[in-house]
């Protein structure tokens, strides 16, 4: 982390990002026109290249709305096959530059006939079905606690203010539990009935152990899935990458927009 700290610091000299976005398969289009300091992953010492198609791969460094921001344009999956701690390294290096607020969003499988695929649903709780945990290991003091608390993860405040501003600018909003799984396969109708069951609203294969780590590092957490499709057995199309992508493009549109009237207020 020192030298990835070290390299990413010899870049962007005196800027001290506040906030941190994670954008999800399709939102890349929240990158567009923004101006700053551009650092690809493959030139960051510690971070993978992105190898998912629809992340780009790069660290913008940039305002947003006048809120000095680092936005990852693609995250590291589990299923990529880096370990957790890999995954989540990025969070552990917004947090030492000095980051207080992490914005993570992703696309997201329906768990439920009601939430339908193009709604914008914000995370108020999660479940951890990945059979691991990013914190395994020998625990940094300098970031948090051996056993910290997982209680409002994501922040009631963050939820609160978007709420607000979805409701004015005429955008509806959902809200449930995100359920993550390792994938990289989609899940079978059975899983998709357990995980109703369990008392998740909607899956996917991210955000859960980058919400971990920005929890133990007492980092403020908006989660935001973007439902891109019905999960398997809910519908008799079969979930596709290439549908989840497109979708996360046409829905993503309101999201960028919220999330850049949101971001004022945080
Ligand atoms: N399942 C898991 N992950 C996903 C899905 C899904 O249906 N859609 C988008 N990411």
């Amino acid at each position: 982390m020192r030298e990835t700290l070290e390299f990413i610091k010899s870049k962007i000299k005196d800027f001290k990002p506040e906030v941190a976005i994670v954008l999800g398969s399709g939102l890349g289009t929240f990158c567009e026109g923004l101006e700053g300091i551009r650092l690809p992953y493959s030139q960051i010492a510690g971070f993978a290249p992105s190898t998912v198609k629809g992340h780009k791969g790069e660290l913008l460094f940039c305002e947003v709305e006048n809120r000095k921001c680092v936005i990852m344009q693609g995250r590291f999956h589990y299923y990529e096959g880096h370990n957790l701690a890999k995954t989540t390294l990025p969070i552990k290096v917004f947090k030492k530059l000095g980051v207080k607020k992490l914005i993570l969003t992703n696309a997201a499988g329906s768990l439920k006939k009601e939430l339908t695929p193009g709604s914008i649903m914000l995370i108020n709780d999660h479940i951890n079905f990945m059979g691991s945990n990013p914190l395994i290991g020998q625990n940094d003091e300098t970031l948090g606690t051996r056993f910290p608390d997982m209680n409002e993860v994501y922040s009631k405040r963050l939820r609160d203010i978007v709420k607000t501003c979805a409701k004015n600018m005429g955008i509806e909003i959902k809200e449930g539990i995100y359920c993550a799984l390792t994938g990289p396969s989609y899940e079978t109708p059975a899983e998709v009935k357990m995980l109703s069951i369990i008392g998740a609203d909607a899956t996917g294969m991210s955000t859960v152990p980058e919400a971990i780590v920005a929890k133990y590092c007492s980092i403020e957490i908006l989660g935001v899935s973007l439902i891109t499709n019905y999960a398997a057995g809910l519908s008799d199309v079969a979930p596709n990458h290439k549908e989840v992508v497109e979708m996360g493009k046409i829905a993503g549109i309101n999201l960028v927009n919220l999330l850049k009237s949101a971001i004022k207020l945080f």
